[in-house]
């Protein structure tokens, strides 16, 4: 068993569930599958929102997060405690954002009032974004992303988060508190096979989206809303990674 910050561990009955000759994506078989699975997806994030399904690692669902609803030169607060918390701010600044980062000390929270002061002197509304690492692997501090989400929402600013260990190991209510663009992928809390990124979209990061002029293709993220509405995908998905045990399932 990996004890690592890197995959979970899968139950059996999930991988003998996906040992079988991959279906056509394009099949009315997979649609079935991918209309179930979109609606466990809702569950999961406690959202009526879109929950588009990509093929790739977190990353690139956290680059798909920033691409899709900022526009270039956008001013962006990112906190950084951490690994992701860095790496957040390396998509950002590699997108041109008018990169701001909030910081700690690894092994430490983000202080949600440094948030509270940065959005309150931000009085003519530049920053577009506040991105956040939910929980910070590298060093197992959980943020308070209730409270800076909070402060976020009373400046008006979109909030972008990365939930790649928080979700489906805690709770992370995303239309409760009103969470824009979470984040996450495959191989964590959802223990499954590397290879699957997820990320949720809201009404009012769709509206961003359609002033959004960052450069996108395989991650344009309204393709995914387009197809995944006839439950399919843009491009080929890694179809046995949607395949699940039946009942009785000894998971
Ligand atoms: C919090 C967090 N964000 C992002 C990532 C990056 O995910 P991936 O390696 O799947 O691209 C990880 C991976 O460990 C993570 O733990």
């Amino acid at each position: 068993m990996l004890m690592i910050p890197g995959p979970t561990p899968v139950p059996e009955q999930v991988l003998l569930a996906m040992g079988k000759h991959p279906m056509g994506h394009r099949s009315s078989e997979f649609s079935a599958l991918m209309a179930e699975v979109t609606e466990n997806l809702k569950w999961l994030h406690q959202t009526q929102n879109d929950v588009l399904i990509l093929a790739s690692s977190g990353t690139g669902a956290m680059e798909a997060g920033i691409i899709n609803f900022l526009r270039q030169g956008d001013k962006v607060l990112v906190g950084n405690n951490g690994k992701f918390g860095e790496r957040w701010g390396k998509v950002a600044r590699a997108y041109g954002l008018d990169t701001h980062e909030i910081t700690a000390e690894w092994g430490k929270p983000l202080n949600p009032e440094d948030f509270k002061a940065a959005l309150e002197a931000d009085t003519d509304k530049q920053i577009k974004a506040v991105i956040i690492t939910h929980s910070e692997t590298s060093t197992g501090i959980l943020n308070d992303l209730e409270t800076i989400n909070a402060y976020v929402k009373a400046h008006g600013a979109l909030i972008i988060v990365d939930a790649v260990t928080s979700l489906g190991a805690c709770s992370v209510p995303v239309d409760e508190w009103g969470l824009d663009v979470v984040a996450s992928g495959s191989q964590k809390g959802y223990m499954i096979p590397p290879g699957l990124a997820f990320v949720s979209v809201n009404e009012k990061a769709w509206t961003a989206y359609e002033t959004a002029n960052l450069p996108k293709f395989y991650l344009d993220l309204g393709l995914y809303r387009k197809d995944g509405a006839k439950n399919t995908t843009p491009f080929t998905p890694p179809v046995n990674l949607f395949l699940r045990c039946r009942p009785p399932c000894k998971c």
